[in-house]
């Protein structure tokens, strides 16, 4: 089989670069790993930039984004005692969306599968070949175990952390970056309408925790755990009294709501970056290059932004015979890598408990000075509302 993009992963990024491309006329087959409602039902991140949710519809993947989608001004910063506003939209001028990552998978499946384009699901064996020449293809075994192989232009790797596709990479002239923190997320689903209107991040000697949503029924939380915590060692009881101690019920009357608990798991935290992004006719995009702590909110988002650059880049080259913007890629897309990389670091060492209390201190001083000074809200809320495509 022939196609001008063989794209690797039907996450997001893999998803997405196949919809940007369709509707610029160039055809691409997907080609991923695990089934398809496996891929539909995996709880991820939930929080668009507005740039995110502006591409989203250009690309004609409006309709449930803008019924479903809540619009948020900014979020609450909080630790013991004091909860504070950033308002997104008085310091940049632009919300944010919770609309999780489950809600866009769905739509981009749907959006393909209507336009029936390719896509192999439990593909076994994945395996990218001739990257250095002019004849790359990607061949692996299909769902029913027959041998296939696609013959492309180039090759797309949105294969996601564990993808075959970085590894296909050579050694020479790749550099790697990477931090693994010294604590996870406890990520927590529950059939609850949330007590809060937008999201809160709070800091707490016990250790961060977070109240995001999915839905006005649905509430999603995070605990900062220990990395090689048991999840089942969490009882539902033990959970809500957690979030209640660290989010602070009491504190002017604040309540927790609670109910019933539908999912739990624990989340790895960790920085990572690859460089570069492209070599020869492969190019990486998404969590295949990149990781960063879900703190900042950024991975989902960053993942959009590369896919953004590299469609615009992979048009221009298959369809327009220009080049330059496919050689552009792997610099233009990790200078917004970086900045989301430190933004996200940041977001995460302000807010964990880890070190003595000579880092609790700091840390304090750095909310209070976030909350207090004009100039430090607006470079959160820059960040977090979302830099533009090309930074
Ligand atoms: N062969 C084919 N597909 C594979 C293989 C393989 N050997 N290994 C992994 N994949 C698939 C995964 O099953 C997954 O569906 O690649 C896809 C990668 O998707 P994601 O991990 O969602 O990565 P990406 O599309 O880059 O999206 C990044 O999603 O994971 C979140 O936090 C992340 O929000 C960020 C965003
Ligand atoms: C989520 O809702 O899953 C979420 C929200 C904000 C974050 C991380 C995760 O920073």
């Amino acid at each position: 089989m022939r196609t001008q993009v063989a794209i690797i992963g039907s996450g997001p990024a893999g998803l997405l670069l196949s919809h940007l491309l369709y509707l610029e006329g160039i055809e691409s087959v997907i080609v991923e790993r695990r089934d398809a409602d496996h891929v539909k039902s995996r709880i991820r991140a939930g929080i668009l930039e507005s740039g995110t949710v502006g591409l989203l519809k250009e690309a004609g993947l409006g309709e449930r984004l803008n019924e479903e989608a809540l619009e948020h001004r900014g979020i609450y910063l909080q630790w013991p005692g004091e909860r504070h506003h950033v308002d997104f939209v008085r310091h940049t001028g632009r919300p944010v969306w919770v609309y999780g990552q489950t809600e866009l998978t769905a739509d981009l499946m749907a959006a393909r599968e209507h336009a029936e384009r390719v896509a192999f699901y439990e593909a076994d064996d994945v395996a990218l070949h001739d990257i250095e020449g002019s004849h790359p293809h990607v061949t692996f075994r299909d769902s029913q175990g027959v041998r296939r192989c696609v013959d492309a232009d180039v090759i797309a790797g949105c294969d996601g952390f564990h993808g075959p596709s970085r590894a296909a990479m050579p050694a020479t002239g790749r550099r790697t970056w990477g931090r693994t923190y010294p604590f996870a997320w406890l990520g927590v689903l529950a059939a609850v309408a949330p007590s809060t209107d937008e999201l809160i991040y709070a800091w707490h000697p016990d250790g961060f925790a977070l109240h995001s949503m999915r839905s006005p029924r649905v509430s999603r939380f995070y605990l900062q755990v220990s990395p090689d915590e048991d999840g089942d060692e969490w009882r539902d009881d033990r959970i809500w009294e957690a979030l209640a101690t660290r989010l602070g019920e009491g504190h002017r009357g604040w309540r927790l709501r609670t109910g019933p608990i539908t999912e739990k798991s624990v989340l790895p935290m960790r920085s990572f970056v690859t460089t570069p992004m492209r070599h020869g006719r492969l190019f990486l995009a998404g969590d295949a290059a990149h990781i960063v702590p879900p703190a900042g909110a950024k991975g989902l988002n960053l993942a959009v932004a590369d896919v953004a650059l590299l469609s615009r880049a992979l048009v221009a080259w298959l369809r327009d015979g220009s080049e330059e913007l496919a050689s552009a890629y792997s610099d233009t897309a990790l200078r917004r890598v970086w900045r989301c990389t430190h933004f996200s670091w940041w977001m995460t060492t302000m807010l964990h408990r880890h070190g003595d209390d000579f880092d609790a201190q700091l840390q304090l001083a750095q909310l209070h000075r976030v909350v207090a000074s004009e100039a430090a809200a607006r470079e959160l809320a820059e960040n977090y509302a979302g830099l533009p495509i090309e930074v």
